[in-house]
């Protein structure tokens, strides 16, 4: 995206030409923002935070444990970046409430919401436990209405944000094994559509991304032949990366997104264009 810069839009000047200042997106003017990333201690969602600091934004990383969170805040705050943590499970309503308060009263705002926390527990669907099922479901989609409603209270009174829910192909494609998953996720996206139409008249948007196979922690137990045999399926031939995701979400939080929302958008590789 930086590379559009230096593009000439338009040859013949006319009533609606594009100035070469709109697509400057070289600079995502993020500077100063308050992003809030859930379960970015690792992986994805770490990855994430890293991006937003970079573009000079504050980052507020939710997760689980401590001396992760702890962890994931100094690596960034020893690179001189703006960082601070929440201990947090996206799961309780009345705890999540009162670090987004405490997050505004400090900040005084946030502009950003990745509602990023998520697990898989596969299984063959006759074989899936009531447990299985219920967690997935809890974390990966109740997790997110939790937290974008308690945040979309701030942003509507502000009258501008933006919420990136993190979902999967899984949620598009579906997946052997994982119907627990692929429900949440799919869930997810209908969920991005809702919310969207809900709050696009406050000035908030909200928008998925729909990462394919990407090379984290979460895949990491995933056997060497199954990875072989995703990659064969990719067109690009390669699983993503934690920052090929984190990109997207700078444009989405970016005024440069500005008339998106309730879009999903595949960060696959090409898995499942259509
Ligand atoms: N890795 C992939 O290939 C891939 C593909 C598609 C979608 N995704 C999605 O991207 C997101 C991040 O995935 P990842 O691969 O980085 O996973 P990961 O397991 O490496 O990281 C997930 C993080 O979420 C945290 N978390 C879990 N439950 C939580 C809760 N209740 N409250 C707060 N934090 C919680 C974990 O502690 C962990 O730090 C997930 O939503 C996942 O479903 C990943």
């Amino acid at each position: 995206m930086a590379g559009w810069r230096s593009w000439t839009i338009c040859s013949a000047p006319s009533k609606n030409i594009i100035k070469n200042e709109d697509m400057n997106t070289a600079n995502y003017n993020l500077q100063n923002k308050t992003v809030v990333i859930t379960g970015a201690a690792r992986g994805i969602g770490f990855a994430i935070a890293e991006a937003f600091a970079v573009q000079g934004s504050h980052v507020v990383i939710v997760d689980l444990a401590r001396d992760s969170v702890d962890q994931a805040v100094q690596s960034l705050t020893q690179r001189g970046f703006s960082a601070s943590g929440e201990v947090g499970d996206v799961t309780q309503g009345e705890a999540m409430e009162a670090i987004f308060a405490s997050i505004v009263s400090v900040r005084g705002g946030i502009d950003c919401l990745v509602n990023n926390a998520g697990v898989t527990r596969d299984n063959l669907l006759l074989r899936m436990k009531q447990e299985e099922w219920d967690l997935v479901l809890k974390i990966n989609l109740s997790g997110s209405f939790i937290c974008t409603q308690k945040v979309f209270k701030h942003m509507m009174r502000a009258r501008s944000g933006s919420i990136i829910n993190i979902a999967s192909v899984i949620g598009i494609i579906g997946n052997a094994g994982q119907a627990n998953y692929a429900a949440s996720k799919g869930g997810l996206i209908a969920f991005t559509k809702s919310c969207a139409k809900e709050f696009a008249s406050r000035g908030v948007r909200v928008n998925a991304i729909a990462p394919g196979f990407i090379e984290t922690e979460m895949t990491a137990t995933l056997p060497a032949e199954v990875v072989a045999s995703y990659a064969k399926a990719i067109p690009l031939q390669k699983m993503g990366s934690p920052a090929d995701i984190a990109r997207v979400c700078l444009f989405l939080a970016s005024d440069d997104s500005s008339y998106l929302t309730g879009q999903t958008i595949a960060v696959d590789g090409g898995l499942t264009m259509h």
